[in-house]
């Protein structure tokens, strides 16, 4: 299942068992900091330096304005979780929003510092910190948005939501991308092989890849659609959006298992829009 090139590690083994919400985020933090050069290697060009992508579809906020419209961001605190290299931060920032780019990942954060360095643009805050234990106060934000960051990874995404939704202010949206559950039915292959269903979609059994002692050193974690829908209702959220981007015809670019021939035939990201509505705390 893993969309991502594991150029560094010396072939662990791939497998399907349970992991741990300490073990997923420690597989996560060493799997980052050791792939980050690699992933924005092959993936900076896609996401640029300063646009806000919300996956492999190429679905662009300044088009689709999940967030609200891009003129009613500036002063906005927004915290981006899972953030990467924050170029969805730069994004909000040059709109005027004051962003704060929250990653596990130290050496997904030294990227930013990179494109910052070399792009210039508005400054974004970057905190390195787990999505699990946010390190703010109540009510810090007016927006918190992920563009596939954190929420694919965790073990316990009801506790990273219900960190989100303790951060937002009342009213506040949160709006994440994570891969399409349907895919997880289908082999992670960007050819007409990753188009026959080869697993069940109801088994949430985590992917794993593990080195030779059994230490895992990446993890993906599965929930079904209906799954999601709880887990944000779970969270204290009201759902308003489910966007289901369709492969547009200028994108020839494959990413991983996503591909045009995929994209053209089945879902491959799912965004949820939620808001922080005050008669619905957890
Ligand atoms: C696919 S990248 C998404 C980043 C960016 N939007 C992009 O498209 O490149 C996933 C990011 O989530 C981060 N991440 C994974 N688990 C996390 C956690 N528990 N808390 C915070 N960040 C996490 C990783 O370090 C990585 O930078």
């Amino acid at each position: 299942m893993s969309q991502y090139a594991n150029a560094n590690d010396s072939e662990p083994e791939a497998t399907r068992r349970t992991a741990s919400d300490a073990e997923s985020s420690r597989a996560s933090r060493g799997w980052w900091d050791r792939n980050a050069d690699d992933y924005q290697r092959e993936h900076g060009a896609f996401l640029g330096d300063d646009r806000f992508v919300w996956g492999p579809e190429g679905l662009d906020e300044a088009d689709a304005a999940l967030l609200g419209p891009a003129a009613d961001l500036k002063g906005r605190r927004v915290l981006e979780i899972g953030a990467g290299a924050a170029q969805c931060s730069r994004w909000l920032a040059a709109q005027g929003a004051l962003p704060v780019a929250l990653d596990l990942s130290h050496r997904q954060l030294q990227h930013a510092l990179r494109i910052a360095a070399e792009a210039g643009g508005a400054p974004v805050e970057l905190v390195e910190a787990d999505a699990g234990a946010l390190p703010f106060r109540d009510g810090s934000f007016d927006l918190v948005c992920s563009a596939y960051g954190a929420l694919p990874f965790v073990a316990d995404p009801v506790r990273v939501l219900r960190e989100v939704r303790r951060v937002l202010r009342p009213g506040g949206r949160f709006v994440f991308s994570v891969t399409h559950p349907l895919r997880w039915a289908f082999p992670d292959e960007p050819g007409p092989e990753g188009l026959s269903v080869a697993a069940s979609y109801f088994d949430r059994t985590p992917y794993v890849e593990q080195d030779e002692s059994g230490r895992a050193v990446y993890v993906e974690h599965h929930r079904t659609l209906g799954d999601r829908v709880r887990d944000v209702v779970a969270a204290g959220f009201r759902l308003v959006d489910l966007v289901e981007p369709e492969w547009p015809d200028w994108n020839t670019q494959e990413w991983g298992g996503w591909s045009p021939l995929r994209g053209h035939l089945i879902p491959g990201t799912a965004i949820f829009v939620c808001t922080a509505d005050a008669a619905q705390r957890p």
